[in-house]
C-alpha cells in the first residue's frame, strides 16, 4: 500500500515549523536556519557532513517516495503567485526528482524543471490532493512535505501514516505551529523518541493500523 509520509519536519521546543515575517530574504522568517542546522550538519545534506543518528534519519527522506505534496508557503515567500517566473527555491534542478503537488488557491500551469521534478498546482482538498499524488506516484509512498499548515491539514484529516518531527531545542516564541487543534493525535499512532548528540529528538509516529 501507498503510504503518506512526513520526513525530516523540525519543529521549536514550543510547536513552531516556522517563524514570523516569511519573505523573499527570509524562507523561515525570525527563525532563520535554526530549526533546519541539525539536518545541514548530515552526510545526507552534504557529503563532508556528519554521520550518525541525525544523518540516519534524514536518508529516509526520500526512500521509496515517488511524489510529494507541499503547501503554496513551502513553494514560495508570501505574494510569489504574482510573479509569473517564480519556479521555487531550489533552483533549475529541485532536490525531489518526482512530481510534486502545490497545493495553492492561485493555481498555473504545470512547470518541468531539471532532473525529474514537475510542480503541478493544485486547489484542492488533502484528501483530492493525496489521491492525485498517489496515482502519480505509482505505487510509491507520497511525502508531504510542509509548511506546518499542510503537514497539520493533513493530520487532521487523519491522511498521514508515517510522521517524522524533529525536535529542536530552541524556544521561537512566535510563528506558524504544527500541533494547533491536533489534540490526542497520538491516539492512533505508534509512537518513539531518540534523543540525538546533537541536541534534538526524533519522534516518530506511525499509525497503529498500518
Ligand atoms: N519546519 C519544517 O521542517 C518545514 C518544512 C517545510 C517548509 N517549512 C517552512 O514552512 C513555511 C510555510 O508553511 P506555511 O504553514 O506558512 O504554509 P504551507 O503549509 O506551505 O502552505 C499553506 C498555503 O498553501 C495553500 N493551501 C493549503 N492547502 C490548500 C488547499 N487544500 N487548497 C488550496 N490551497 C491550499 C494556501 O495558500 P494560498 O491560499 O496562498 O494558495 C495556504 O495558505 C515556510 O517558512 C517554509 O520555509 C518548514
Amino acid at each position: 500500500m501507498s503510504l503518506a509520509r512526513v520526513h525530516n519536519f523540525s519543529v521549536s521546543l514550543d510547536g513552531f515549523g516556522t517563524g514570523e515575517g516569511l519573505s523573499q530574504d527570509a524562507p523561515f522568517g525570525h527563525a532563520g536556519q535554526r530549526l533546519h542546522q541539525w539536518m545541514i550538519a548530515t552526510r545526507w545534506w552534504d557529503p563532508g557532513g556528519s554521520g550518525g543518528v541525525d544523518d540516519a534519519f534524514a536518508q529516509q527522506h526520500g526512500v521509496g517516495i515517488g511524489a510529494e505534496i507541499m503547501g503554496a508557503g513551502k513553494f514560495g515567500y508570501p505574494g510569489w503567485h504574482e510573479d509569473p517566473g517564480w519556479k521555487g527555491w531550489w533552483g533549475p534542478n529541485p532536490p525531489f526528482h518526482t512530481p510534486v503537488f502545490v497545493l495553492t488557491h492561485h493555481t498555473r500551469p504545470s512547470i518541468e524543471m531539471e532532473g525529474g521534478t514537475t510542480f503541478h498546482f493544485m486547489d484542492a482538498s488533502p484528501a483530492e490532493a493525496l489521491e492525485t499524488a498517489r496515482r502519480a506516484a505509482d505505487g510509491q509512498d507520497v511525502r508531504i512535505g510542509g509548511g506546518p499548515t499542510t503537514v497539520r491539514d493533513f493530520l487532521a484529516a487523519g491522511l498521514v501514516d508515517h510522521l517524522h518531527v524533529v525536535v529542536v531545542p530552541i524556544l521561537l516564541g512566535r510563528g506558524k505551529r504544527l500541533w494547533e487543534g491536533l489534540e490526542g493525535l497520538e491516539a492512533g499512532y505508534r509512537v518513539e523518541a531518540t534523543s540525538s548528540p546533537s541536541g534534538v529528538t526524533h519522534m516518530t509516529f506511525t499509525r497503529t493500523s498500518v
